[in-house]
């Protein structure tokens, strides 16, 4: 037997995979030039690229983003190597929306992770506007203790959720029901939005909350109103094309959290592609960054691919440092006399 949140998940993943465009490439990040040093004064071996996050140590400061769930063996195969590689590399894994355990029981073992990833931060996912569809706290709290989650993800999603033929759209009076559940969940409520970049204005509102993590998951990446297109019941429904680009840049969404640094801490996500774009968001104030898209492929195949693809990650992180003359990832963190000059695209 299987429902609708359940095929969603599939159907999504095939969409990804049939339209490269779902990833819109924006490249953003290519428009901050770096100061690069000829004479750094450091020693590559010696860089440290640890950092923490959520009271645990990360070896460099990755995230591979919410992505799967659902009672399937392509899903369980994705979640399975994506939790074996990020214990292995020592970074954080986010789980998809765990709204589907409750209406699929079988989905529950693909968010069962602790065997595969016993010490890393792990993040728990679920959809803020369900709190308005009937999902209350006690199925927030059984979503964290099924995975042994150190956090939940909340992730507001209102533009795909007013594309998706069957989105869930009363947004409305949700900000009390979240004030309560950060008060009563085990642990952090952290905010995430799914490629449209959180404003000055959510922040402030989840700081009101008692959120003190944000997950920016601007525009330039991954685009949901895209995918959601490819599932409009009606052809001629171009809603989501027309707002396949809509959002915050991931690097603008970084810019305008910079008030609230000292409040909070943010995720960069949402279009980065490299070391380089993760060091950039570093730059800007990111403590962890997140990518989705660019694990999803590897993780279908096994977890040594995903390995592989954070293994490359990783070196062009360290290799942006040392051509910076940066030796810990303190003295990357807000330091904007190593950004150049912004300025036209690559492209
Ligand atoms: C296949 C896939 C499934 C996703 N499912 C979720 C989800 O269930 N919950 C969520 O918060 N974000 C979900 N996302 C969004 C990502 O976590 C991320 O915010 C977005 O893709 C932007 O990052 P990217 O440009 O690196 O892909 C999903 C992304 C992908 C590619």
């Amino acid at each position: 037997m299987t429902d609708q949140t359940n095929d969603r998940k599939i159907e999504h993943i095939r969409a990804i995979e049939k339209d490269a465009a779902t990833d819109r490439d924006g490249r953003y990040f290519d428009r901050i030039h770096l100061t690069h040093r000829a004479l750094p004064e450091v020693a590559l071996d010696q860089i440290d690229t640890s950092v923490e996050f959520l009271g645990k140590r990360l070896s460099f400061p990755l995230l591979i983003s919410s992505m799967t769930g659902g009672d399937h063996e392509l899903i369980r195969t994705i979640n399975r190597n994506l939790a074996i590689a990020a214990e292995q590399t020592g970074v954080a894994l986010a789980v998809g929306s765990q709204r589907v355990m409750f209406t699929q029981p079988g989905a529950r073992v693909s968010f069962e992770l602790r065997e595969y990833a016993p010490t890393t931060v792990l993040c728990s996912n679920v959809g803020a506007v369900q709190l308005n569809y009937g999902f209350d706290i006690a199925k927030c709290q059984e979503a964290v203790d099924c995975l042994g989650a150190d956090a939940l993800y909340l992730h507001l999603n209102p533009l795909q959720e007013a594309v998706q033929p069957e989105g869930d759209t009363d947004f409305s009076g949700l900000t009390s029901k979240i004030a309560d559940l950060v008060e009563q969940l085990t642990v952090p409520v952290m905010f995430k939005e799914v490629g449209c970049g959180l404003s000055s204005q959510d922040i402030e509102a989840g700081l009101k909350l008692g959120v003190k993590h944000f997950d920016l998951a601007g525009c330039g990446g991954t685009s949901w109103s895209r995918i959601e297109y490819h599932r409009a019941r009606n052809v001629s429904d171009n809603l989501g094309l027309t707002f396949q680009d809509w959002g915050i840049p991931t690097p603008l969404a970084l810019r305008l959290a910079e008030p609230y640094q000292q409040q909070a801490d943010f995720i960069a996500s949402g279009g980065l592609r490299d070391g380089i774009d993760m060091i950039k968001s570093v730059i800007l104030g990111a403590s962890i960054c997140g990518m989705a898209t660019p694990f999803l492929k590897p993780a279908m195949e096994s977890a040594d691919a995903v390995v592989q693809v954070i293994e490359q990650i990783r070196r062009e992180f360290t290799t942006a440092m040392f051509l910076l003359g940066m030796s810990d990832i303190n003295s990357v963190y807000m330091n904007r006399a190593l950004i150049l000059s912004e300025g036209e695209d690559r492209n």
